[in-house]
């Protein structure tokens, strides 16, 4: 057994078929926490499921969700607590990313970025509620970004607005929860190699590359350690963070 406390503690992990959200839950799985892994790309979370059981560890539930979608949010987190017996640990990655600049934005764009990474974490936190102050030691992870600290990084500002939401979320959740017993955290990562991120030419990345003290982009499992560490049970004092996880792209 590790340092860190993750045995048998149970998680859902939204945007879980890739990039963050899939290297978090293939990271808690290792580490004996049984997961529930939730994306709405069914085809592919499957098969991400799949390889997860097959390789050990314990086990990965895999659940359909689109989390801008109100009803299946609340039916997800209860099929998630149904199979597991309870829910300890909730991680909102599911996100997407937008790139226009001002004077494109068409208001589709700004809701549905806000419908999913802001919204959707929002109300995935109100239907796991329920479920979380059963637990004893309960935590909510919020996957927000650099995005959110400096107002984008050639990004929309309606991705950056979701984000900058899930900071503010955050630490106002966990000013409400704290009471219960529940820590609430968010990270930040920098720019991170991930499917997401090929909107960006090669020559974008060597800009951002060079803008990192450490000069590279960031790895999925460098945010996974960072929620792993949140989810534990040893993080029980610490909430209404936003954990930097950047390289030194930005320090605050
Ligand atoms: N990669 C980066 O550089 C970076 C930096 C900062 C923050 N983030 C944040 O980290 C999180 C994960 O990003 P990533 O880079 O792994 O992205 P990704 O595109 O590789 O993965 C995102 C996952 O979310 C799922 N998803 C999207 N919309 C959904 C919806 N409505 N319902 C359910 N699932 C949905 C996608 O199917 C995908 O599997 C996002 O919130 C993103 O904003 C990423």
């Amino acid at each position: 057994m590790g340092f860190l406390t993750l045995e048998g503690r149970v998680a859902m992990v939204t945007g879980a078929a890739q990039g963050i959200g899939f290297h978090t839950a293939r990271m808690m799985c290792r580490n004996g926490m049984k997961t529930a892994l939730v994306d709405m790309n069914g085809e592919k979370l499957e098969k991400m499921a799949a390889g997860l059981n097959a390789s050990g560890g314990a086990e990965a539930f895999p659940l359909v969700c689109d989390v801008s979608d109100h009803a299946s949010i609340g039916r997800a987190v209860e099929a998630a607590a149904e199979r597991f017996g309870g829910l300890d640990v909730l991680v909102n990655g599911a996100g997407i990313l937008s790139a226009a600049k001002i004077p494109e934005i068409q208001l589709e764009e700004w809701e549905k970025i806000l419908k999913v990474n802001l919204t959707g974490s929002f109300f995935m936190i109100q239907k796991a509620l329920p479920y979380l102050t059963k637990s004893k030691h309960p935590r909510i992870i919020n996957i927000a970004s650099v995005a959110g600290r400096m107002g984008g990084v050639g990004n929309s500002m309606s991705y950056a607005a979701s984000k900058g939401g899930m900071i503010a979320i955050t630490r106002g959740c966990a000013r409400h929860l704290g009471p219960l017993g529940i820590t609430v955290n968010a990270v930040c990562p920098g720019p991170t190699r991930t499917p997401i991120m090929d909107a960006y030419t090669a020559e974008q990345m060597k800009i951002l590359e060079g803008q990192n003290v450490l000069g590279r982009i960031g790895e999925s499992d460098d945010v996974a350690a960072g929620i792993c560490y949140l989810a534990s049970e040893e993080a029980g004092y610490v909430t209404g963070i936003a954990l930097d996880i950047n390289g030194g792209f930005w320090m605050g």
